[in-house]
């Protein structure tokens, strides 16, 4: 992008010298001003992407400059050029909301880099604003939310692939939205008036995964009164989703794959087969090539799902939808808990930027709902979002988050909040390992595992801030 940038510095030299360094390199277009008074008056005229400004000027300095221009135009980035390197100022330039601060005497290279992140990061709040605009103006939020190339790209395939009957593999890591877009093709497909049924091969338990998938009929197994549907026969005609397919046993996987290739199966304890209309689509955050290799998934079944692959990238890879997506949960969020908070303010969102989110897109939300509930105004400051995982004290009280909600809501929201807190002091306590949690808990570490993926909790970060102490 190419951007306007005002420089301001009294010292004539300085304006001269970043002016060439800025020309030689980039496009941009520049506006040099020694006198931060007619600074002032020259950004109130012109739209500035970013202000570079020195610190100590006689009559006003940098960081009233930056004071005035924040509250003018908070959205402009501001950088604060300072020949007095101290913590202090610094710490109070970033506070006020300054992009970055230089010191001098500066490397052309840090003050050209530092140029092109302002650039790159105004670029994508303009697109973030257009976005919300037309969102606004559409009246009608789809539920799967991206504006990078990865996610257009995304979004293409499945429109393409939606009103074809074709298998759709989704894989990626835990909380980037496989399920959504397990959803988005059905809802988009040509069987959208019948029945999507979700499977979660991880959560039934493998006993009795046959006879929930095929049904059974009765007497075939002790407790088995009378016959019973599978979740095959509901979903005729329609979409069957089988999340977590990684985790299926060999069993069953030769019956999914006679399912898929023949589109028969057998209900438990029956000797008729039966015949399933039926529109696959399964996901998996296991590496399934590596789980061929070490013969824990069968390779022909593996080609039978993947037919059509979509790939969801990490959160981290795809930073700018980081904005948008947020927009979105604070509006979700706001809504359920009546909450008039109309915007998020641009440290906060820096500061989502900058996080590394292993939960994905999952810990976003989760960090969002939680910032809803202790925000006390109508913007979302970086302090509501407790983004610093040691501030763990975030449990909020009953009246915070459900006195208004109904009594199963409430009570939904309230185990949600109690998981995500209680794994996170089980996890500090076991140094980020699982099985220890689990023992100390006296649960199985499957379900562990379980519920740490639901409250998009990474053992790994209990693990790193460990080494982080012992390196002190
Ligand atoms: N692109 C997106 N736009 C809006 N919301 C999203 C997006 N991706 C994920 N989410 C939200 O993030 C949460 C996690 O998404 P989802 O359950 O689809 O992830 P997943 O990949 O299936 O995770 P897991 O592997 O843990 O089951 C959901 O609340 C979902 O609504
Ligand atoms: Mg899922």
């Amino acid at each position: 992008m190419t951007g306007k940038i005002l420089i301001v510095d009294d010292e004539k030299d300085m304006l001269a010298l970043l002016k060439r360094i800025i020309s030689e390199e980039t496009d941009h277009e520049l506006v040099t001003e020694a006198n931060p008074f007619r600074a002032l008056e020259l950004f109130k005229e012109s739209p500035f992407d970013l202000v570079i400004t020195d610190l100590k000027m006689p009559r006003m300095d940098g960081i009233k400059l930056l004071g005035d221009i924040k509250r003018i135009r908070p959205e402009v980035s501001v950088i604060i050029l300072t020949a007095y390197a101290t913590i202090e100022t610094a710490v109070e330039a970033i506070q006020k909301g300054a992009y970055d601060y230089i010191t001098k005497p500066f490397r052309r290279e840090r003050i050209l880099l530092t140029i092109d992140k302002v650039m790159k990061w105004q670029e994508m709040v303009k697109e973030n604003l257009a976005l919300r605009q037309a969102l606004a103006e559409k009246g009608d939020v789809s539920p799967l939310i991206g504006t990078t190339q990865v996610m257009k790209e995304i979004f293409d395939r499945i429109s393409q692939v939606a009103p074809t009957t074709a298998t759709v593999l989704i894989t990626g890591a835990s909380g980037t939205g496989k399920e959504l877009v397990a959803r988005a093709i059905h809802q988009n497909s040509l069987r959208r008036s019948k029945k999507l049924v979700t499977v979660n091969c991880t959560a039934i338990p493998e006993q009795v995964i046959e006879s929930e998938l095929f049904g059974h009929v009765k007497g075939a197994f002790t407790g088995a009164w009378r016959d019973k549907k599978g979740l095959v026969e509901v979903a005729h005609e329609g979409t069957l989703f089988l999340d977590e397919i990684g985790d299926l046993s060999q069993g069953m996987q030769t019956k999914l794959l006679r399912l898929l290739q023949e589109g028969e199966y057998k209900a438990v304890g029956s000797v008729v087969t039966k015949h399933a209309d039926l529109r696959f689509i399964t996901a998996t955050n296991h590496n399934l090539k590596s789980e061929i290799q070490e013969k824990r998934f069968r390779e022909d079944l593996y080609y039978r799902i993947n037919v059509i692959h979509i790939d969801l990238p990490p959160l981290k890879e795809r930073k700018q939808d980081i904005p948008i997506l947020s927009y979105n949960f604070l509006k979700k969020y706001a809504g359920i808990y009546q909450k008039n908070i109309q915007d998020i303010s641009s440290s906060a969102l820096q500061g989502l930027v900058s996080q590394e989110f292993s939960g994905n897109v999952r810990e976003l939300e989760n960090i969002i709902e939680r910032g809803v509930i202790f925000c006390k105004t109508n913007t979302l400051e970086l302090k509501d979002l407790f983004l610093d995982k040691e501030q763990a004290g975030f449990y909020p009280d009953l009246d915070q988050v459900a006195s208004h909600l109904s009594f199963k809501e409430a009570k939904d929201r309230m185990i949600r909040l109690f998981h995500e807190q209680y794994i996170r002091s089980l996890l500090a306590q076991s140094k980020g390992n699982i099985s220890k949690a689990a023992e100390i808990a006296g649960i199985q570490r499957q379900y562990l595992h379980r519920l740490m993926k639901e409250a998009g909790i990474d053992a790994a970060d209990f693990r790193k801030r460990d080494d982080e102490v012992t390196a002190c």
